[in-house]
């Protein structure tokens, strides 16, 4: 039966955009429990500016406590992948002085959001992107990309599909290992989708390849079905559905990993996750942040008879 691999974002992309800052050890505790429910790869943090994310401030010692603590005998994060978000050489510096050995750099696929997102051009960002890399590679550390607004910008609209093909490429070629398709505001359907994935695959082949889909408008579900059928198996999610991003107005959550799971899990494929574990999860995550989470599995909870 095949695997898919879920990248859980909720302590990165999730929190950054709740109202409510949680504190280190809310955090820590997030990502135990997830671990605990069997999710492996997991995006904790991210080295950018407090001033312009509060909400992941102290990243640095969250990451040294979490990198601590997973070796420790018996520890939910034993063998967990554990990796944080990049902008420029200065996050990867303090990236590097916690120990972590895996990030994720972060592109736009339109110039608007670059300068939105990391206050610099698509042109400089590459600039950064490379210095980050040469780090990276002296110190053993894996990266993994982002390119964002993949499928239509807020402050552009149409982006086009040669643009997202020609800086999968260039992030193809500067060394990152897989790159995630950002639908950063919720905005993509089924066939958008099918057309895109095929060309990225044609570009760089799908086991470079994972989708990030935000649910805005209910579409990620669907989504995530047509890149299967184009033959992608990695896929990030945030538990409950937390989250957006602080520079793309109206970009709510990512698609909820109950969600994903839940559907996945029905159609054979293995993710190595608990669903029955993820929905205390849930519970326990909305008194934190204090509002409901959108996740449909999450509110429903699981059905007494599964389906065939
Ligand atoms: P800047 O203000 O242009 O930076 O910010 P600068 O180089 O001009 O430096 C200004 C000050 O910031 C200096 O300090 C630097 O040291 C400091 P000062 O000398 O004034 O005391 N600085 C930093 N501090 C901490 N960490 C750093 C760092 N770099 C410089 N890394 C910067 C540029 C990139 C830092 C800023 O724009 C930033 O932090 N942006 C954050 C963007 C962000 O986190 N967005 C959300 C994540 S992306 C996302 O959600 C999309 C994704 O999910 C995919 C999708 O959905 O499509 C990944
Ligand atoms: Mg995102």
């Amino acid at each position: 039966m095949s695997k898919v691999t879920i990248v859980e974002v909720g302590p990165r992309d999730g929190l950054q955009n709740e109202k409510v800052t949680l504190d280190r050890q809310t955090r820590l505790e997030f990502v135990e429990q997830l671990a605990g429910a069997g999710v492996r790869t997991i995006e904790l943090g991210a080295f950018v500016s407090p001033q312009w994310v509060p909400q992941m401030a102290g990243s640095a010692e969250l990451v040294k406590e979490a990198l601590s603590r997973r070796e420790g005998a018996g520890s939910p994060l034993r063998g967990v992948d554990l990796s944080a978000l990049v902008p420029n050489p200065r996050g990867m510096q303090d990236a590097l002085d916690t120990g972590i050995k895996h990030v994720a750099i972060f592109a736009s696929a339109s110039e608007s959001f670059a300068k939105k997102n990391i206050n610099c051009t698509i042109e400089e960002s590459f600039v950064r992107f490379r210095k980050v890399m040469e780090m990276a590679r002296a110190n053993d550390v894996k990266v993994r990309g982002y390119l964002s607004m993949c499928f239509g910008c807020p402050f552009e609209g149409n982006v086009p599909e040669g643009q997202v093909v020609r800086l999968v490429k260039r992030l193809a070629e500067l060394g990152v290992y897989e790159i995630s398709i950002g639908d950063t505001i919720g905005i993509a359907n089924p066939a958008q989708v099918r057309r895109l994935v095929a060309k990225l695959v044609d570009a760089v082949g799908p086991e470079r390849l994972a989708m990030h889909f935000h649910d805005t408008r209910g579409t990620a579900l669907a989504n995530i079905l047509a890149s299967l059928e184009q033959g992608i198996r990695v896929f990030d999610s945030s538990l409950g559905g937390l989250g957006g991003c602080p520079y793309a107005p109206a970009a709510t959550g990512n698609v909820a990993t109950e969600d994903v799971v839940y559907m996945l899990h029905g159609m054979g494929f293995k993710t190595g996750i608990d669903l029955e574990k993820l929905l205390p999860i849930n519970k326990w995550m909305t008194e934190k942040i204090q509002h409901e989470l959108p996740s449909r599995v999450g509110r429903a909870g699981l059905p007494k008879i599964l389906p065939l």
